[in-house]
Order: C-alpha cells, then sequence, then structure tokens
C-alpha cells in the first residue's frame, strides 16, 4: 500500500547541505505538508521522494519496498512541479496520458483513464487544447491530472498553487484536499504559506536551513513550538529575548517585566512566546499609571483590530476581536496608555535558538 518512509534521508552538493538527515513516516491516506521559508530545502526532500535527485544518505520506502536506488519512472509516485511543468506543444490529452505511455500502458486503457482523471479534475471538454489555451487555473488542473493518472501510491506536490490569485488558490486548496482524501491519496506537499499548510494538511513539518525543526498537527506547531523558529513560523507570535529571573517572572532585556507560565523551568536565558490573541487590553486610567504599555498603532481589520504596543521598551502585539463601537477601546489613539493582561500560562519559555551554524 501507500504508506511512505523517509529514513535519515540526506542531500549534499560538494560541502553544502541542502537537507539534512530527515526522518519522516506517512501513513497511507494521509497529507503531510513540508513547510519552510525559501531555500530551506521543501523541493530537495521531495525530489528525493519522487527519485529526481538522489540522496547522499538514507533510504526512501514506499509501501515498506526501498526504492532509493528506483529510477522516477518505476516509483510509484505522481507529481505536481513547482511551475507545472506541462509540455508547451502537447494537448491536455497527450499531457495526461504522457505517465502511461512512459509506464506502456495500452491505448484503449491510456484513453479510458485520461477521460476518468479530466472529469476528476473537472476538465472534461479541453482535451485537444494546448497548455497556452488554458487559464492558470485549468493548467494546474492539467498537472493534476497528470501525476494522478497514474494511480500513484504517493502523491507529491511541489507548492501547486504558487501562481494562482488569491482567489483561486482558496477554491482550488479545497479541491485537492477533497480530491486527496475521497482518493485516500498518501501525500507529500510543499509550501511556504503557513495558511497552505494549516488549511491542507494533517501534519505539518516545518523545515528551516535544511532541517527538521518539528513535525506536528497544525494544533500541535501553534500551541506547543519546540522553538521560536516554529512559534514565529507557524502563526504570528511575540518572541521576547530575556531570562527567567524567578519562577512565574520573565524579565526581557530591555527590563520590562512579564508574567509567564509558573512552571518548572531552570532560571536563566529564554525566549518568552505568547500569542498577541492571549493578550487583553484596557485603558490605563493615567499616562504614567505604572507597568502601563503605550500604544504605537491600531489597525482595523474588521473582524479583528491589532494593536501595537510598547511595554517598557519591549514591542508587543495584540489581536482582539473588534469592540463594539460605544467600547472605551475603540476611542484609543496613538501615544496612550493601555494596560495589558493575559494567563500566565498562555506566556511559554522556549529555549534560545539550538546552535544552528554547524557543518554548512
Ligand atoms: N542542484 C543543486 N546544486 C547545488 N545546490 C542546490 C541544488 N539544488 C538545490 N540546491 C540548494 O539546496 C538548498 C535547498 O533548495 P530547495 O530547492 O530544496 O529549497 P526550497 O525549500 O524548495 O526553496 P523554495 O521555497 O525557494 O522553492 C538551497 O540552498 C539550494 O540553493
Ligand atoms: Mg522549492
Amino acid at each position: 500500500m501507500g504508506s511512505l518512509l523517509l529514513d535519515g534521508v540526506g542531500k549534499r552538493y560538494g560541502t553544502a547541505v541542502a537537507v539534512e538527515r530527515v526522518d519522516l513516516d506517512v501513513r497511507q491516506g494521509e497529507m503531510v505538508a513540508l513547510l519552510g521559508p525559501s531555500g530551506c530545502g521543501k523541493t530537495t526532500t521531495l525530489r528525493m521522494v519522487a527519485g529526481f535527485v538522489a540522496p547522499t544518505t538514507g533510504r526512501v520506502l514506499i509501501g515498506g519496498a526501498d526504492v532509493t536506488q528506483a529510477p522516477p519512472h518505476a516509483r510509484d509516485t505522481g507529481m505536481v512541479f513547482q511551475s507545472y511543468a506541462l509540455f508547451p506543444h502537447m494537448t491536455v490529452a497527450a499531457n495526461v496520458a504522457f505517465g502511461l505511455e512512459m509506464r506502456k500502458v495500452g491505448r484503449a486503457e491510456r484513453e479510458q483513464r485520461v477521460r476518468e482523471v479530466l472529469r476528476l479534475v473537472r476538465l472534461e471538454g479541453l482535451e485537444e487544447r494546448l497548455p497556452r489555451q488554458l487559464s492558470g487555473g485549468q493548467q494546474q488542473r492539467v498537472a493534476l491530472a497528470r501525476a494522478l493518472v497514474v494511480n500513484p501510491a504517493v502523491f507529491l506536490l511541489d507548492e501547486p498553487l504558487s501562481n494562482l490569485d488569491a482567489k483561486l488558490r482558496g477554491e482550488v486548496r479545497m479541491e485537492i484536499r477533497a480530491l486527496q482524501q475521497r482518493l485516500g491519496l498518501t501525500t507529500l506537499i510543499v509550501t511556504h504559506d503557513q495558511e497552505e499548510a494549516l488549511t491542507m494538511a494533517d501534519r505539518l513539518v516545518v523545515m528551516d536551513r535544511g532541517r527538521v525543526r518539528q513535525v506536528g498537527t497544525a494544533e500541535e506547531l501553534y500551541e506547543r513550538p519546540a522553538d521560536p523558529f516554529v512559534a514565529g513560523f507557524v502563526g504570528r507570535c511575540n518572541l521576547v529575548e530575556g531570562a527567567l529571573e524567578a519562577p512565574g517572572a520573565f524579565r526581557a532585556t530591555t527590563g520590562a517585566l512579564l508574567p509567564c507560565a509558573p512552571g518548572s523551568a531552570a532560571l536563566g536565558r529564554r525566549i518568552l512566546a505568547l500569542r498577541p490573541e492571549h493578550i487583553a487590553l484596557a485603558p490605563a486610567p493615567s499616562p504614567a499609571s505604572n507597568g502601563a504599555a503605550r500604544l504605537k498603532a491600531v489597525t482595523y481589520l474588521g473582524a479583528l483590530t491589532e494593536y501595537h504596543l510598547e511595554l517598557d521598551g519591549t514591542p508587543l502585539l495584540a489581536i482582539r476581536p473588534t469592540p463594539p463601537a460605544d467600547d472605551p477601546l475603540r476611542r484609543l489613539s496613538p501615544g496612550d496608555a493601555v494596560r495589558l493582561s493575559w494567563e500566565a500560562s498562555a506566556a511559554r519559555l522556549l529555549s534560545a535558538e539550538p546552535t544552528d551554524q554547524q557543518g554548512a
């Protein structure tokens, strides 16, 4: 069946590490997203699964079989490339049939499967068009059809939505997820868009500079980030440098004192992570009142409002549901003093960045 296992898979180009030993187990029917900034090794990882890049370390197993040495067409994978990579001189039908020809599937079966998969991605009637006669979203679906037509055990998608506008991206995102769930496809999708990863995938792999930082569900990564990089990359987060001075008392390097989870963390240097939606605010009685923060800017976003604040030299972002028109918060303006509060347990202490630059 279609489980996928990456066992210490890594890639070096000369002395440069593109991907550092990735261990990952994708279950049959599961959709996992590789998420991370540009250049962190997402495409390289996907290409090692598809067989277009030979790993320098580790093994790739599909359905329990070691395919590390197998060429791409002998692996049971279907891949959608970052740029679609449709053949410009070939019709939609010929583009989709290509993988079947490579696999020596007979003509009658080929035609039937192309028809079926074009229906699946809602492209019936466009069989004879060339790619340049299609919209971006339609080309994107041809790329999907071409990968799906071979009934892959593992479906690989490299930023398949990056060329679409925001609205179409939202729609196609839902279509891909529905299709993946309906067909029970084991899927690895690459994206650098956290919203895409959060909405589509069962689990996420956050990568940074060739390394896996954390693997988990959206909730796990959002609520229990392993390190400041993950906290800052998945959702928005206030990350404050400083030290735990006493249980429950965090002293920012700027001098601000911030309450935090009392927990059992050892005293010493830490990074405090506080999600903006956990900061409540109220107008402070006087501008000079003790412990008050200063409002720097307010951004009205409709349902939500962002408050850019400064507490004793430490910038903080708070995001709240926009209060009703008669709420005193609506009369706040830049320069005003505000009192901040949050549940101590919402302020998590993370270790400072691990020593990163090893190897390189
Ligand atoms: N053929 C190659 N030769 C040398 N270095 C390479 C090669 N391919 C990729 N790299 C390097 O490996 C690193 C990872 O590249 P990769 O394409 O996997 O990144 P990515 O996460 O997909 O980025 P993006 O989001 O920009 O697509 C980069 O530093 C890149 O320059
Ligand atoms: Mg890439």
